[in-house]
């Protein structure tokens, strides 16, 4: 049952912290130095591809990000796209991300790196799926069953098990800190979850026309992933866009009933870059809404913030996607709609 949740969906966003938990049992080291995973053996990929659909593309962008910081070439295709992708060559890894381990596009573009010689690898929740049982490999995320349509607690499993993946196979910069911010994060999880304004911001908001999320570097898979759990579940028009991508386009669209939310973390170039893409929508008379530690002046410009505690880059997409979730919960719970069975949604697509 939903254990009290008015909907599966919000329990699901609850049990992150113990999902997250559940995922690095047993696979990092006693020093916090190194990880150790069941089945991946010497695995040491010379490129990676990534296959996935919908969330689980998102979580494969974040992905590559991890092994291109390592110095592993690494690209990130829509499973139903993966026909026109470059063959992949020498020693390369090809990782399918599915929570569900039976989406359709996802084994066949699977199949087809198979066919075309490489070792594959499912990255799922799913033990004996399809997905795991024809890939060379499986990493399993153990977020525990998911019975909301819309994707939540799976999304953050898939990026620590991606961190963990990246750190059992690649040259990983400074591993110690990036496994000290994941075993960091199921407790500020749970900090972020009692102390969350997201409802007051989902009300606050929830008339308007669209929404708009940015983000750059290993916050822009959050933007995208922000807007798709909005359309879903509130049939509302969002966009996810890399920050600086506004200028180019998007920011024609922005007006007064326009809310953008901006994920900004840290104090470095990357921050200070997205504060001054910030600055262009705050000039247009958007509703700016940032999700930040507090280390960039973004406050400044914002008419709403919601906090996440101070952590590493790659784990504060976690904690800024957790703030995403509620928003959107909230603002489906507001207009009244069927949140944890969307209109025209399956939770597994078993068609291509
Ligand atoms: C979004 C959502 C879908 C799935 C996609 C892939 O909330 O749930 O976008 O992420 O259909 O599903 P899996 O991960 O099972 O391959």
């Amino acid at each position: 049952g939903k254990s009290g949740y008015d909907h599966f969906m919000l329990k699901e966003i609850h049990e992150q912290p113990r999902a997250l938990r559940q995922c690095l049992r047993g696979r990092v080291d006693e020093l916090g130095a190194a990880v150790d995973i069941e089945d991946l053996g010497d695995l040491s990929p010379t490129g990676v591809q990534f296959v996935a659909c919908g969330t689980s593309y998102h979580a494969a962008l974040y992905g590559a990000q991890l092994y291109r910081r390592a110095g592993i070439p690494a690209q990130t295709f829509l499973a139903s796209e993966y026909a026109t992708a470059p063959p992949p060559i020498g020693d390369a890894l090809v990782v399918g991300v599915t929570q569900s381990g039976e989406t359709a596009d996802t084994l066949s573009a699977l199949r087809e790196a198979r066919h075309r010689g490489a070792r594959t690898m499912a990255v799922t929740n799913t033990v004996g799926s399809t997905a795991a049982r024809e890939c060379d490999h499986a990493l399993y995320i153990r977020a525990g069953p998911e019975i909301g349509v819309a994707a939540s607690k799976t999304f953050a499993s898939q990026l620590a098990a991606l961190n963990l993946l990246a750190l059992g196979t690649a040259p990983v910069d400074r591993p110690r800190e990036t496994i000290a911010g994941l075993r960091d994060l199921p407790g500020q999880v749970q900090a972020l979850l009692d102390d969350s304004r997201a409802s007051a911001v989902a009300e606050q908001y929830q008339d308007a026309g669209a929404y708009f999320f940015v983000g750059r570097g290993h916050q822009y898979p959050v933007a995208l992933e922000g807007a798709l759990k909005m359309k879903e579940i509130t049939y509302k028009h969002a966009e996810g866009f890399a920050a600086g991508e506004l200028k180019h386009g998007p920011l024609a669209l922005v007006t007064d009933d326009t809310p953008v939310f901006a994920v900004v973390v840290g104090d470095g170039e990357q921050a200070r870059k997205t504060v001054g893409n910030v600055k262009e929508v705050e000039a247009r008379d958007a509703p700016v809404v940032a999700v930040t530690d507090g280390r960039s002046d973004v406050e400044r410009y914002a008419d709403e913030v919601l906090e996440i505690p101070e952590t590493h880059p790659e784990a504060a997409a976690v904690l800024a996607n957790v703030q995403l979730q509620l928003v959107s919960y909230y603002t489906a719970k507001g207009l009244g709609r069927s949140i944890d069975k969307p209109r025209n949604l399956a939770k597994s697509v078993t068609v291509e």
